[in-house]
């Protein structure tokens, strides 16, 4: 196929950026604030959930300021807002605005975590949350990651939709391949019947045995006519 080189090439692009955006390339790569791979979490009314925030820096960090935000349609204002002081010392809440709010993350191995604790949620906590860092040996503004809460009722079924997709996707795939090679055979099957049918045709109209295989331009000798 002709795009799979190109779809090659990409992809050796994309991990090689991604392997050297996490240390050695841009300075704005620099410090990274995650929320982790779901960018929605589902909680029940009147439980805990934890909303997860993680950061590193190649550079290093002293007092580096973090804060979360709470965004809905129709308020935006600081939850949290906290200080971590060197690589060596856990984050320091320095305001929140809720008492259902706890700071649960911790500095160790390299693991700069930031998440926080939301107790007793009610359905007017489903909104965004984003956690911002900004390091002060860095000259840039805050990085940020985002996550949105859903409070719900009760948990639906998990949610399978992406495994259904991949599963879906892999299954056509393998299905069409299946398809193409039979769609294959039935095309050289259908050629062989028809080259055979040719060749019964060619045989039977000659009428000649002498052909040795029948093909058009066979050696199949005519006699002359007349012989004197
Ligand atoms: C969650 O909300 C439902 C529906 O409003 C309510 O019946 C239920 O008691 C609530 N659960 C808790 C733990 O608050
Ligand atoms: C929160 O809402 C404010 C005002 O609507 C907006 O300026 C800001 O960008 C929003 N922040 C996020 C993280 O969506
Ligand atoms: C961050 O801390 C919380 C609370 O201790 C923990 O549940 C969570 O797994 C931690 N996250 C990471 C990425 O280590
Ligand atoms: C959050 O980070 C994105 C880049 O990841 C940036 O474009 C955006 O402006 C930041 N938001 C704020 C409110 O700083």
């Amino acid at each position: 196929m002709p795009g799979s080189g190109d779809r090659g090439a990409a992809w050796a692009r994309w991990l090689g950026t991604g392997l050297l955006g996490l240390c050695l390339l841009p300075v704005s790569l620099s410090l990274e604030v995650s929320v982790g791979k779901a960018t929605t979490i589902y909680a029940v009314n009147g439980t805990e959930i934890l909303l997860p925030c993680t950061f590193s820096s190649c550079f290093g960090f002293y007092d580096l300021h973090f804060w979360w935000t709470y965004n809905n349609s129709d308020t935006s204002r600081t939850i949290l807002d906290g200080i971590v002081k060197n690589e060596k010392s856990d984050p320091k809440v320095k305001f929140k605005d809720d008492e259902r709010i706890t700071l649960e993350g911790s500095i160790k191995e390299k693991v700069n975590n930031i998440s926080i604790l939301l107790r007793n949620v009610d359905f007017s906590d489903t909104g965004k949350y984003t956690c911002f860092v900004k390091n002060p040996k860095e000259n840039h503004a805050g990085h940020n990651a985002t996550i949105f809460l859903q409070v719900v009722d009760k948990l639906e079924e998990v949610d399978n939709t992406v495994t259904l997709i991949i599963l879906a996707v892999v299954g056509g795939v393998i299905g069409l391949l299946i398809f193409i090679m039979l769609v294959k055979k039935f095309i050289a099957f259908v050629l062989k019947k028809t080259q055979e049918k040719k060749k019964e045709c060619l045989v039977s109209s000659s009428g000649n045995d002498n052909t040795e295989n029948g093909l058009p331009g066979s050696k199949a000798e005519e006699k002359p006519p007349t012989k004197v």
